[in-house]
């Protein structure tokens, strides 16, 4: 890969390091995938924050980092972790695990990357439509190409890391226009009635794909969250990071290799996602963390409701979301739900709480939450969640 004469000085160290070893990871990666030299980015998001899913071997590596002094040198900010700081969890962990988790983020914040701690980092601050941008929490890299239209491959948390200190990226993958042109056409042949569905949509489609650029036909008026389950979906079952939804197939994909996606095939998807059909003791809706719209929306509907005593009713958002919807929050936490920030269910310690069985609209918590959680998961639509979880 060809570096410039600045980057070559980063390379041999001259500027300490820190910025050495992130320069190293961002051309060893670049060299592996062809990169002929490195793009500046407009901001990086790094994920692996959580010490559930991280655990202990990284904390020195950070602290080695952060201690040299070196910093973010564009926008940069971190996925959800494993805590909140309102103690929502802080219970049902010991001291040590706190401590730890605490470090973590601190040992970012060292590094100039803010702790927005939510993989939505687009309601925070949304990319410019066509900017280059090194993410690594899968479900915000297939929303940042596909909704908003930046560029961004699927990094790991360490690469992230890398270009969140260079403020570069190796121009390979979804950075070149050429990896964006579709290589299969789906048509979905049934109505999708909820965000649930598109989530099934989303794991059916990952499954089968792998990492194929879809355009995907036949969806009418989707919402935006629904293009986010869509997206969080494909991205876990599979390695797609960007896909075309519309009503109508465009010319240029009227002739690519294509997947019918019929109603049955729809309803097995959706099905296969539970796991138990049992009371759930977490009813969750959060991932990816909602937007300002979608915590509207579960505010009115549990408007004159309350949450059973025996069920957690999570709602997960960033703090920045959350501060906007003060009054939403209200209602929420009036009916007995909780509006949880910094984390997410998937990557905190639900056992702990108590949990056996989840209940989520989240296609990408069902898929993981068996494995990461172990957990029972049961996958239905919003509404159902809302009524599983409220009082008639
Ligand atoms: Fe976000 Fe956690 Fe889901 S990080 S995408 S809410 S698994």
């Amino acid at each position: 890969m060809h570096l410039t004469a600045e980057e070559e000085k980063v390379y041999n160290g001259e500027r300490g390091w820190a910025y050495q070893t992130a320069m190293k990871i961002l051309v060893k990666l670049g060299d592996l995938f062809d990169a002929e030299k490195l793009i500046p980015i407009e901001s990086a998001h790094v994920s692996g924050i959580s010490y559930k899913t991280l655990g202990d071997a990284p904390i020195e590596f950070l602290e080695a980092l952060a201690k040299t002094g070196a910093k973010a040198k564009v926008a940069s900010t971190v996925n959800p972790s494993g805590l909140d700081y309102e103690g929502i969890m802080r219970s049902a962990v010991p001291e040590t695990v706190k401590e730890k988790q605490e470090k973590i983020v601190e040992l970012y914040k060292k590094m100039g990357i803010k702790p927005v701690l939510t993989c939505t980092p687009y309601y925070v601050s949304k990319p410019k439509q066509g900017s280059h941008l090194a993410w690594a929490e899968s479900s915000a890299v297939v929303y940042a190409n596909s909704v908003l239209g930046s560029w961004t491959n699927r990094e790991g948390g360490p690469s992230a890391l890398a270009s969140a200190l260079i403020g570069k990226t190796p121009n390979y993958g979804l950075h070149k226009p050429e990896n964006h042109e579709p290589s299969v056409r789906v048509k979905v042949e049934t109505g999708l009635k909820s965000e649930a569905e598109y989530g099934a949509l989303g794991i059916f489609l990952g499954k089968n794909l792998v990492d194929k650029v879809p355009v995907i036909e036949g969806l009418r008026y989707p919402r935006e969250a629904d293009l986010k389950q869509l997206g969080a979906a494909l991205a876990s079952s599979g390695m797609t990071s960007v896909f075309y939804p519309c009503s109508r197939c465009p010319k240029k994909a009227e002739n690519l290799e294509k997947l019918a996606v019929d109603e049955l095939t729809l309803k097995k998807a959706f099905e296969d996602l539970s796991t138990c059909s049992e009371e759930p003791d977490m009813v969750f809706v959060g991932c990816p963390h909602c937007s300002l719209n979608e915590v509207r929306h579960v505010a009115r509907l549990v408007q004159g409701r309350k949450v059973k005593e025996n069920v957690m009713f999570w709602v997960c958002v960033s703090r920045h979301v959350k501060a906007k919807a003060a009054l939403h929050v209200q209602a929420i936490e009036a009916a007995g739900g909780k509006v949880v920030s910094d984390l997410c269910a998937v990557v905190t310690w639900l056992r702990e709480l108590g949990v056996d069985t989840l209940m989520t609209n989240s296609a990408k918590t069902a898929f993981y939450s068996p494995t990461m959680n172990k957990v029972n998961v049961r996958f239905a639509t919003l509404k159902q969640c809302i009524e599983t979880a409220c009082y008639k």
